[in-house]
């Protein structure tokens, strides 16, 4: 009996409702004692929102005990007989839609604010679909449009960073504590703190990866990081419109860095993350090349981070394919080392349209995990054994353990998009240099016409140095024009590629 008029699936609710009456709700409570793990996976189910409540959603996911979730996928019979398949999945903590940030962070990046006064790297990952509560969990509440960034993931790693460094323990340490906050879209990676300047990253001999130039401000307390927060918050969103957001294309990275005294040695670091919406990766079908590019790319990050993660369990014995993604680039010291601890909450959103990406959120986040408690169920590939340039052979060792999930047509796009972003790399630093040079070329055009006003001026000179500086400044521009011209032609040969994914998507 329809027990919810004007509901159209309220066969389902009625069969979710029934199901979920045989389950014993014990969820968590926030009393728990908190686990010690190196890597910790958790996952967070936001409540319906008001419109979804108008559009009468219907709610798929149980989260009967603290470790727990169920999505209660509505399937149909050939005859059409509706019925559920109820899928479970286990991690270290399951947080349902009455709890609240609070306690999230107790059990997610809490911990690890230890881990940074040990002289370790903490990283702490917020995943999901675009409006599943990673902003919310990472940044804070929103209330309207201005968001309350006190409640937020970032600024309670803070307040207990403060907390740490006063305390008895810490004090003599004298430990600097300084905070930097950047995007990385398409590849890129873009500065909060100054005005989203676009940023260079740069690996030395000892694969040292180095954001060059990233803002990184002293803090003296938890008001001052609230504000850089605030000022980094709104230069992510500003000149965007909510349906066209660009966040939900970018991740964006804060950093909490304490250093030792003097010698400015990095004593720990904390790197939170609001991850891109991993529904863009499987968003290839699009017409705009940029759109592809954009999600590809969001793909293979995300790829290559849940390897990454995995590498860390298996306590460095791996290879880590890190150069693939800028992401996992800059983030490459937070994967090694018996210090580092990682943690990774997962974002759900309840509603039955949701479902699709609620279960590939969990898929992801249960192949992360697996390392978690025994170690790897798929045997270990060999690194391909050819002459590679450095990021080729991670791509190419990436897609090796993923079989099957990076299609041969995917793997050349992403070299191609590879490419392309070296080329691209090219052509502005030509441009930036052409510029400078032009600055300096015509203020010797306007000292040599200076020096014709005197009256008794030396021709001769003149006439030389006219000559040269032209000379000179042809010599420049047709030299750039030559190497424009092969980054064009690399350009457009790449625009033929286009990828197409298998009906299992991309995790
Ligand atoms: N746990 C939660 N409780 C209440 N509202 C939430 C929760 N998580 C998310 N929301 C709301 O849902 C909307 C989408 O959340 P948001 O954090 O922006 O998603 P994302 O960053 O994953 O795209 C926002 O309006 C946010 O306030
Ligand atoms: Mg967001």
């Amino acid at each position: 009996m329809n027990m919810d008029p004007g509901n159209p699936n309220w066969e389902f609710l009625a069969m979710i409702r029934d199901y979920q009456n045989t389950l014993e709700f014990r969820p968590l409570t926030g009393s728990e004692a908190v686990e010690d793990h190196q890597i910790t996976v958790c996952v967070r189910k936001r409540p319906l929102n008001k419109k979804e409540l108008a559009k009468k959603e219907v709610d798929v996911i149980s989260v009967p005990t603290r470790d727990q979730m169920i999505v209660h996928e509505p399937k149909n019979k050939v005859d059409l007989t509706k019925y559920l398949e109820n899928q479970k999945f286990r991690f270290d903590y399951a947080f349902d839609d009455t709890c609240t940030n609070e306690v999230v962070y107790k059990y997610t990046a809490k911990p690890l604010v230890q881990t940074i006064f040990d002289g370790g790297m903490a990283t702490c990952f917020a995943y999901g679909q675009t409006g599943s509560g990673k902003t919310h969990t990472m940044g804070g509440d929103f209330q309207g449009k201005s968001q309350d960034c006190k409640k937020g993931i970032y600024a309670m790693a803070a307040r207990d960073v403060f907390a740490y460094l006063r305390s008895p323990r810490y004090k003599p340490l004298n430990l600097i504590v300084s905070a930097s906050f950047f995007e990385i879209y398409s590849g890129k990676v873009f500065d909060l703190l100054a005005d989203k300047a676009k940023l260079r990253v740069l690996e030395d001999g000892k694969q040292q990866v180095q954001i060059v130039g990233l803002t990184e401000k002293v803090v003296e307390n938890v008001d001052e990081v609230l504000k850089l927060i605030q000022h980094g918050n709104s230069a992510r969103t500003s000149g965007q419109t909510s349906a066209n957001s660009n966040s939900s294309r970018s991740h964006a990275v804060f950093q909490i860095v304490v250093r030792s005294p003097g010698m400015h040695r990095v004593h720990g670091k904390f790197s939170l993350i609001d991850l891109a919406g991993n529904e863009r990766g499987a968003d290839t079908s699009s017409a705009n090349r940029q759109t592809r590019m954009e999600s590809a790319e969001i793909n293979k990050s995300l790829l290559a981070l849940k390897e990454c993660i995995r590498a860390l369990g298996m306590k460095g014995q791996n290879h880590l394919p890190f150069r693939v993604s800028k992401l996992t680039q800059v983030l490459r010291d937070s994967f090694i080392g018996d210090k580092s601890r990682t943690c990774m909450i997962a974002m759900i959103s309840p509603a039955m349209s949701s479902c699709e990406h609620s279960l590939n959120t969990l898929r992801y986040a249960d192949r992360v995990k697996e390392l978690g408690a025994d170690g790897p169920r798929r045997p270990e590939s060999p690194m391909p054994d050819v002459e590679m340039e450095p990021a080729q052979l991670d791509l190419a060792h990436l897609r090796s353990l993923n079989e099957g999930d990076m299609s041969a047509e995917m793997f050349n796009f992403h070299e191609a998009i590879d490419e392309l972003q070296k080329s691209e790399d090219k052509v502005l630093d030509a441009h930036k240099a052409i510029a400078d040079y032009l600055v300096l070329a015509h203020q010797r055009c306007v000292q040599l016409l200076t020096m014709t006003r005197d009256v008794d001026y030396d021709q001769d000179a003149y006439a030389t140095q006219w000559e040269e500086l032209l000379n000179e400044q042809l010599a420049v521009l047709a030299q750039r024009s030559i190497s424009l011209a092969a980054s064009s032609h690399r350009i457009t040969t790449s625009r033929s590629h286009r990828p197409t994914i298998g009906a299992s998507g991309w995790y």
